[in-house]
C-alpha cells in the first residue's frame, strides 16, 4: 500500500476542466517532481491536495485513511484536519512582513499548540517551541539572520525560512510550487540544497512542481508529465528523463537542452 495514494483528482473552474482524472501515488520519503508546459494544471492539483481549492472529484488517502472523497461536502473543521496532513511552499515565499525570521517560523507552530492546549490535546511548551524553531533556523543555516525581517533577507534566505515554517508544522507531505522560480541561479542552488537536505535528512515525502530539470532528475524517485489537466507520463526519474515515450514530453525535455 501506498503512503499517499491519488485517485482520479479532478477539478473545474466554471465549465472548465483544469485537471481530469490525475492519479499517482508515492511511498512514504519519496520524492515526486511534477514537470509540464505552463497552464498545464501542476499548481492547481498542489492547491487542490492543499485544500486551497474545493475538489470536484477524486479520493486523496494518506497511510490507507481517505482524508478526501468527492462529492461528500466537508465541514469547516474537517477541511482544517484535512489541511494538516500537507504544507505547501509557495513561489512567492509569503512570509509576513512584520515578524522576524525566527517569529515567522514559530507564529503558525505557536498557534496550532494553542489549540491543542485548548482542546486537551499534548501540546509543546513555549521553550520546546523555541527551541524547535532554533534548530530549524541552524538546519537551513540561518541562525545568524534569526532576528532579521523578511525586507532585510534575501530571495534565497526568505524561500528558506518558508521551507522551515513548513517543516515545523510537521506535515505528513511537503508540497513545493517552484520553489525557486523568483530566484536568481545562484540563490536557487542554496534553495534546492535545503530541499535536497530535507529529502536526506527528515526523510519527508515531498511533490515539487518545477522547471529546474537538472534538478528534478537527481532528487525525484518519481516524475509525473502533465499536459492539458491529464497526466501524460509517469516513472522514474531515469524513465522520464532518459526514456521518454511520448513526443510531447520528448519536446519539452527538447526545450531544456542540457538535458537531452
Ligand atoms: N482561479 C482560477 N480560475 C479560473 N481558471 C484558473 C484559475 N487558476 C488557474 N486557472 C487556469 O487553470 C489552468 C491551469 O493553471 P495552473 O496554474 O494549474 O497551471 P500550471 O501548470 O501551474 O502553470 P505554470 O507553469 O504557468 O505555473 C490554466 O489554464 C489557468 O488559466
Ligand atoms: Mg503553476
Amino acid at each position: 500500500m501506498a503512503y499517499l495514494e491519488i485517485k482520479d483528482l479532478s477539478k473545474k473552474y466554471s465549465d472548465n476542466e483544469i485537471i481530469k482524472n490525475v492519479s499517482f501515488s508515492l511511498d512514504e520519503g519519496e520524492v515526486l517532481s511534477i514537470i509540464g508546459l505552463s497552464g498545464s494544471g501542476k499548481t492547481t492539483t498542489l492547491r487542490c491536495l492543499a485544500s486551497l481549492e474545493e475538489i470536484d472529484n477524486g479520493e486523496i488517502s494518506i497511510n490507507g485513511e481517505i482524508i478526501y472523497k468527492g462529492g461528500i461536502s466537508l465541514k469547516e473543521s474537517e477541511i482544517n484536519e484535512r489541511r494538516s496532513h500537507f504544507g505547501l511552499v509557495f513561489q512567492s515565499f509569503n512570509l509576513f512582513p512584520q515578524y522576524t525570521a525566527f517569529e515567522n517560523i514559530k507564529l503558525p507552530l505557536s498557534l496550532r499548540e494553542k489549540r491543542n492546549k485548548k482542546k486537551g490535546q499534548p501540546y509543546l511548551s513555549d521553550e520546546e517551541i523555541n527551541n524547535l524553531v532554533n534548530d530549524l533556523l541552524g538546519k537551513i543555516n540561518l541562525t545568524q539572520r534569526a532576528s532579521a525581517y523578511p525586507c532585510e533577507l534575501s530571495g534565497g534566505e526568505s524561500q528558506r525560512v518558508a521551507i522551515a515554517r513548513a517543516i515545523a508544522l510537521n506535515p505528513d507531505i511537503l508540497l513545493f510550487d517552484e520553489p525557486t522560480s523568483a530566484l536568481d541561479p545562484i540563490l536557487s542552488k542554496e534553495v534546492l540544497k535545503v530541499i535536497n537536505d530535507i529529502k536526506k535528512t527528515f526523510k519527508k515525502t515531498m511533490i515539487i512542481v518545477t522547471h529546474e530539470m537538472e534538478f528534478a532528475r537527481r532528487v525525484s524517485d518519481k516524475v509525473v508529465f502533465m499536459n492539458d489537466g491529464v497526466i501524460v507520463e509517469e516513472g522514474t526519474s531515469k524513465e522520464i528523463f532518459e526514456n521518454p515515450k511520448t513526443d510531447i514530453l520528448k519536446q519539452f525535455l527538447k526545450t531544456f537542452d542540457n538535458i537531452v
